[in-house]
């Protein structure tokens, strides 16, 4: 089963906001269904929704002709362009879409395919990449790998960007353990990355957010895997919330950080990480989960979804096509 599959004139994708409980399938139709469904994160993970929105522009072109009216097509595609602010690869991958849709349906379908594919091709030469770096870091041991939030094939189409290196060394028969954090207030890592440790028979210990530093500084990890939903020229690496303080720990400890993510997710266009938009999300997400509310009936809350760890504190970055070495000053453009 595919996170997301392009099916009779619709986007099916895996439900993430029931897993692990329930995998089932949500049924975009229209683009105003998968704008919803990138918002709620029923498809999350910065290569994910880009392919989505790939195949989102395809359903706006069922809804509005780009020739002869332009300008809702073009209402349309914004919206959806614009559904997450902090991922790059929706912008992106929405505007490849959009190069060809003047060719038209069979054009941009074929493009939105392509994506898709990229993707599924990039997962696995980051899974390999990485685990080679990873390798060569953590010298004569077997590997105790931290991550945080999902970054897994749920979060790409297959395989994924950080836990595709964690799947590498678990099938190379390299990886002690994985130590996903909860990722607070989602837990994208102990709904999502539990569920796709448990399906590749990966051991793993899931911790809480607060407690990752403090495994660093204690020497039970040996390198840190993120994922990124956005990469500045200079290095600066936007991530979900709480891999900026793994960062810190990790450089104060002499603990290899590495950010793993496609060459999709390098933004030249944006100079640092100040020029990132950092999405703010509800305050309810904060104050409970699901039905449930903890917090006082009149608390308030800062929700920000993302970080920006400065490139300084990251010892490489690596994508599908090569490893920078941000340590040794090198920066991705
Ligand atoms: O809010 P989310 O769940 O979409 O955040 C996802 C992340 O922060 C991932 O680490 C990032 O997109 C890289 S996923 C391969």
């Amino acid at each position: 089963m595919q996170t997301i599959v392009w099916n009779d004139d619709a986007v099916d994708l895996i439900d993430q906001t029931k897993l692990p409980h329930e995998l089932t399938v949500f049924r975009a139709a229209t683009v105003a269904e998968l704008i919803d469904a990138i918002k709620r994160l029923v498809v999350r993970g910065a290569p994910a929704i880009g392919v989505a929105g790939g195949y989102g522009v395809v359903l706006a072109m069922g809804e509005a002709d780009p020739i002869t009216d332009p300008d809702a097509f073009a209402r349309l595609t914004d919206r959806l362009r614009n559904a997450r602010p902090t991922a790059v690869n929706l912008a992106v991958r929405v505007d490849e879409v959009l190069a060809v849709a003047g060719e038209g349906r069979e054009a941009a379908l074929a493009t939105a395919h392509r994506i898709k594919d990229d993707e599924i091709r990039s997962s696995t030469a980051m899974g390999e990449r990485g685990a080679d770096l990873v390798v060569s870091l953590v010298e004569g041991r077997s590997v105790r790998a931290m991550t945080i939030c999902n970054t897994g094939g749920l979060a790409t189409v297959d395989r994924g960007t950080a836990l595709a290196v964690i799947q590498t060394l678990h099938e190379r028969g390299d990886l002690e353990i994985a130590y996903p954090l909860e990722t607070r207030p989602l837990l994208q890592g102990a709904r999502l990355t539990t569920w796709e440790l448990g399906r590749m028979g990966a051991p793993y210990r899931l911790v809480v957010d607060s407690a990752g530093p403090a495994l660093i500084s204690r020497g039970l990890v040996d390198v840190v895997v993120a994922g990124a939903d956005r990469i500045a020229s200079n290095g600066d690496v936007a991530n979900k919330i709480g891999t900026y303080s793994l960062a810190l720990a990790a450089h104060r400890s002499g603990v290899p950080f590495l950010i793993v993510a496609p060459e999709s997710t390098v933004d030249g266009t944006t100079a640092t990480g100040a020029d990132i938009d950092i999405e703010l999300r509800a305050e309810a997400e904060v104050t409970g989960f699901g039905e449930v509310r903890f917090a006082p009936a009149d608390a308030t809350a800062l929700n920000p979804a993302f970080d920006v760890t400065p490139a300084e504190l990251i010892t490489a970055i690596v994508t599908d096509q090569r490893v920078v070495r941000c340590q040794d000053g090198e920066r991705p453009e």
